[in-house]
């Protein structure tokens, strides 16, 4: 995995003594920019760096204030100040910020190799690696009813399952219902509360406005009262997902049918869409205009994928009526299971706690498993088989 490290320095002269990248930094992707601390954290939001060494010539209060704020909501990335203050307050100063070392100054080429060296013996550091950043997956209905909300809420319950992190943010701004097909809990917050604040937006605030369905799975409803729909901005909105996408494994947005710019910044964010239909006329005839938004919105194809929801195997049009007419994959198929949905909506039980053996449960319990597969079952005799290798002959 290559990693990505972010070198920030407040003079030129840093920037020019940085020129030549090392031979031994191979594995590591160097972005080498004017800044200081004030800049930080808006840059780690943006661009998820792994280890960021940052020129902090002394101590100074304000700009570790900024450090300790940069880190609390990148709590991953592994921060190198670089500094002549060797003095024991700045050094514990910079510890208590979260800061992993302190590296004397100038920076140098030689500073970044000690720096990217250092942090790959990091316990800390090899678990971020090895887990990444989560991804955001948006499901969006080619038109109203398909079952969006339902494939998204009930596939965000299968992954918890799995025991992963995620997170559903309803993005449906005017009818969102989104917590409700997860059980009745009441909302403290809501994506609109937040993009209001996003000045004091961090990890612990998201945490809080969260409403929780288990330890694993947490849900960011959409705004109590249509007045409030405008205050959900691109930009708060931006920095709600980045956040999320730091603390969850999974982000799964639910989103309507209505492609307004924060939709739009929705998807744009996201890794993968599935765009959710059932088989019939007008259903392919609102997916075939999505497709053609998505190209003009210049989305790669790997990106998109169609759900076909409520799929019946004799139905008269086929899957790949459906592929020519979006030029999109078809990636799954959901059954028509009326009753047992029906019922998971009504009481507000997921599927795969309601009737853990119905058609749709299975086929949400696969896509859970293609998106965080299950590591491969040890064998029960285990302990068996390996008393028996280490027995004599
Ligand atoms: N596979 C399925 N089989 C049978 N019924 C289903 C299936 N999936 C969803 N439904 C039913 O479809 C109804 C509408 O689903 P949902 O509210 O998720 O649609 P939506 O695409 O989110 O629509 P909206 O545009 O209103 O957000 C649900 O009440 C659910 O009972
Ligand atoms: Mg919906």
């Amino acid at each position: 995995m290559t990693i990505k490290v972010s070198v920030i320095c407040t003079t030129e002269d840093g920037l020019d003594a940085l020129n030549q990248p090392h031979a031994s930094l191979a594995d590591s992707v160097i972005e080498i920019q004017k800044g200081s601390a004030k800049t930080v954290a808006a840059m780690m939001q943006r661009e998820h760096p792994d280890i960021v060494l940052l020129d902090m010539p002394e101590n100074d209060a304000p700009a570790m204030d900024q450090v300790e704020q940069a880190l609390t909501e990148s709590p991953g990335t592994h921060m190198v100040l670089v500094s002549s203050d060797r003095s024991t307050e700045f050094l514990m100063r910079a510890m208590r910020a979260g800061v992993r070392e302190v590296l004397p100054a100038p920076m140098s080429a030689a500073t970044v190799q000690a720096a990217v060296q250092s942090a790959k013996g990091h316990r800390a550091f090899g678990a971020r690696q090895r887990t990444a950043l989560g991804k955001v997956i948006a499901v969006i209905p080619a038109k109203g009813g398909a079952g969006a909300t339902f494939l998204a809420t009930n596939l965000a319950y299968a992954l918890s399952k799995q025991h992963k992190r995620v997170a559903v943010i309803d993005l449906n701004l005017y009818f969102g219902d989104a917590s409700l097909f997860l059980g009745d809990r009441i909302a403290v917050s809501s994506v609109a509360d937040l993009s209001r604040q996003t000045y004091y937006l961090d990890a612990a605030l998201l945490d809080a406005s969260m409403v929780k369905v288990s330890e694993y799975l947490h849900v960011l409803p959409a705004p109590e009262s249509p007045d409030e729909v405008h205050d959900v901005s691109c930009n708060g909105l931006e920095k709600i997902i980045s956040l999320a996408r730091n603390q969850y494994d999974f982000v799964i947005l639910d989103l309507s049918g209505a492609l307004d710019p924060v939709a739009v910044k929705a998807l744009d964010l996201s890794d993968s869409i599935y765009l959710t239909l059932q088989l019939n006329l007008p259903f392919i005839r609102a997916a075939k205009r999505m497709a053609s938004v998505f190209k003009g919105l210049g989305y790669p194809k790997e990106k998109l994928n169609v759900v076909i929801n409520r799929f019946e195997k004799r139905g008269e049009i086929s899957l790949s009526d459906v592929e020519k007419s979006t030029l999109l994959r078809v990636t799954r198929t959901i059954p028509n299971s009326h009753d047992a949905c029906t019922a998971s909506v009504n009481q507000g039980v997921p599927m795969l706690e309601l009737l853990p053996n119905d058609s749709v449960s299975r086929a949400l319990r696969d896509w859970a498993q293609e998106l965080a597969p299950l590591p491969p079952q040890r064998s029960s005799n285990w302990l068996r088989e390996l008393l028996a290798r280490t027995q004599p002959p």
